[in-house]
């Protein structure tokens, strides 16, 4: 029996990777480490928790000691790394946050899979994730590939490009069995409601303004997270050591659009006149160092590993509405606390 590690777990794409972990892999046992954050949330792995396969740990990455000790106590195989500070505005307004965890946490969990792996590292591997956001910003024309130079603009990004170099250090200083991807924007079920998609479902259905920031002319790829989860999957046991694929939906919006489409879907849903949803867009003062365009050549693990996203946009994008209409209560769970403290300081100051 294998015993895999996955940090961040109870996040987002997390979780969707730990449910098809399980799910897929009776005889893998699945660690999830994760410090339960504001972003992190046990709720969104109720079908997985029951699994004898499944061990849930509350720890924190950067917390080096207790990480070490999971590694001596577990002897994990494999390391899927996604623990992190995700948030681009966050990191605007806290940097620190993001260092630590998404930097040092980085550290201390190849340390102690350098540490566990000493005397063999064979059948041993370290997958860390990361986003396009480390290649900086795209003009109208062109894709990021691998070897696109990092260009980060965001103490996000800059902290997500930091530990991919340390990563990819590790690599070829120690030999630590890594694997790395860069993947594009995710949608889907158990997004915190921070991020555009779910933030602006959750204010339509509740008549609030639907910030936009600058013009709504920043393009972004999207890509369903269970098809992200499945590149995952084939990363892990097909992806050549020491290397790194681009994972992307080929499937660009300008955010302005993506919006209006949006409306147009909620106002069919919920049975309101058709442009009702689009008058509560409100164009609000645009993100610091806002990143114009991403998009996403994925043509290396097309043709390495044969994924390609399977979920058409139009499918994935009114089955993800459905989802957070028919799970109101995960939303006002989600949104309550903490949340309204933040969703104060983000947007009603920013006017
Ligand atoms: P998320 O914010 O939804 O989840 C992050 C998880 O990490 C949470 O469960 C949180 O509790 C946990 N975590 C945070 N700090 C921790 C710490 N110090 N110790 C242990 N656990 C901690 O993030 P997500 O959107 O699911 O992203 C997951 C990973 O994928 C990240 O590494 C992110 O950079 C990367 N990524 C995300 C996207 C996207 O569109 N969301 C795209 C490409 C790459
Ligand atoms: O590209 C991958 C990245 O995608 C991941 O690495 C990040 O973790 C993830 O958060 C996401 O980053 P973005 O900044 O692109 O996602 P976000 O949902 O925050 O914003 C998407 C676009 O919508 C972006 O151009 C900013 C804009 N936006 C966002 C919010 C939250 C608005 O106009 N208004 C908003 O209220």
């Amino acid at each position: 029996m294998k015993t895999i590690l996955i940090t961040g777990g109870a996040g987002f794409i997390g979780s969707h990777v730990v449910r098809l972990f399980v799910k897929k892999y009776p005889d893998y046992k699945i660690v999830n480490l994760d410090k339960l954050t504001y972003a992190g949330n046990l709720a969104n792995l109720r079908d997985v928790e029951p699994s004898s396969n499944y061990v849930f740990e509350k720890a924190d990455i950067t917390d080096a000691e207790t990480i070490a000790s999971m590694f001596a106590r577990y002897r994990f195989d494999g390391v899927i790394h996604l623990a992190a500070e995700s948030h681009v505005d966050r990191s605007i307004s806290n940097p620190m946050e993001f260092i630590m965890t998404n930097i040092v946490g980085t550290v201390n969990l190849l340390n102690a899979a350098r540490e566990t792996w000493k005397d063999n590292r064979e059948g041993k591997r370290f997958y860390h994730i990361s986003t396009d956001e480390v290649f900086g910003s795209l003009g109208v024309e062109g894709k990021f590939v691998e070897t696109t130079p990092y260009d980060p603009r965001s103490p996000y990004s800059a902290s997500k490009a930091s530990s991919d170099h340390l990563v990819r250090a590790y690599f070829h200083t120690f030999h630590l069995p890594v694997v790395l991807s860069n993947c594009s924007n995710n949608y889907g079920p158990y997004q915190f409601p921070e991020k555009l998609i779910p933030l602006f479902i959750h204010n339509i259905r509740n008549n609030k303004p639907l910030p936009v920031y600058g013009k709504g002319e920043n393009v972004r790829d999207w890509l369903y997270v269970e098809d992200h989860a499945r590149a995952i999957d084939l990363i892990f046991h097909k992806g050549r050591v020491g290397e790194t694929y681009n994972i992307g939906g080929d499937n660009e919006w300008q955010n302005i659009s993506l919006i209006k489409k949006l409306c147009e879907i909620m106002d069919r849903k919920l049975a309101r006149p058709e442009g009702e949803s689009q008058k509560l867009i409100t164009y609000v003062k645009d993100r610091a160092g806002h990143d114009l365009r991403y998009a996403i050549d994925a043509g290396k693990i097309e043709k390495e590993l044969g994924w390609k996203p399977s979920i058409k946009f139009t499918e994935g994008f009114e089955a993800t509405v459905d989802w957070y209409l028919e799970n109101e209560e995960w939303l006002n769970n989600v949104t309550s606390g903490d949340y309204q403290k933040y969703y104060e300081e983000q947007y009603v100051k920013r006017g």
